[in-house]
């Protein structure tokens, strides 16, 4: 499943975390690498427990927390606290699968994140750089994503992926992982489909009891497949 969320964050919002960011220290991405991805990885990242990050990530949650699209896709449990990361000209990610399990820091009890999803968020407009495409494997073939900033999109994590050299400007995102309360890919695809269905019907015919009955049908199969 891959899924496009527009508008996650307004122009303002944009703005306001590319100032901040600005701002910061930028590192080395291989500290958030396993061992294989970190050969295949050329990129800057702010460091974890960098207090301005973890601010912006806090009005990314919200923002998360509040548009529907998301909430249907996702199903989320958990969410890793959004990071951020660079391209400049030179710069890629090789093809690499993300780590299954990833640790939040700065917890006294390390908290556990299985990451059912990987997220990337566009802060950069396309117009600003050249190269730095998002791109997701999958068996149906490659998916290039490259995204207004303010746009998300989320995927599989299960899926092999890799970000095209950046040849002209800088590409800045926030990416995170999601741990889904329908830890099946199959039922959570599923289940975002039949709320998509019933959604539109909604609007076409109300809440008749075929709507009421259906949506009912929805909320018991969560009830059935859901971690909680
Ligand atoms: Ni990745």
């Amino acid at each position: 499943m891959l899924v496009h969320v527009p508008n996650l964050l307004s122009g303002e919002q944009v703005a306001h975390i590319r100032g901040v960011l600005s701002g910061t220290d930028w590192v080395d991405g291989k500290v958030t690498a396993g061992s294989q991805s970190a050969s295949a990885k050329r990129n800057l990242q702010v460091p974890e427990n960098a207090p301005a990050a973890r601010a912006l990530g806090d009005m990314i949650l919200t923002a998360l927390g509040q548009n529907e699209r998301f909430t249907s896709s996702a199903l989320a449990m958990r969410v890793f606290p959004p990071l951020f990361n660079r391209y400049d000209q030179g710069m890629n990610f090789g093809a690499h699968i993300d780590n299954a399990i990833r640790f939040v820091k700065g917890a006294n009890t390390p908290i556990r994140v299985r990451t059912d999803m990987s997220a990337t968020l566009f802060l950069t407009d396309p117009a600003d750089y050249d190269g730095g495409e998002l791109v997701i494997e999958d068996t149906f073939g490659n998916h290039s994503v490259k995204l207004p900033a303010g746009d998300l999109v989320v995927y599989s994590a299960t899926s092999k992926h890799h970000v095209t050299p950046v040849t002209r400007g800088s590409r800045w995102s926030s990416f995170f992982w999601i741990q889904s309360m329908i830890r099946d890919e199959a039922a959570r695809t599923m289940l975002f489909q039949l709320d998509n269905t019933i959604q539109s019907l909604r609007k076409q015919v109300g809440d008749s009891d075929e709507v009421v009955s259906l949506t009912g049908l929805y909320h018991n199969l969560v009830r059935r497949w859901a971690d909680a």
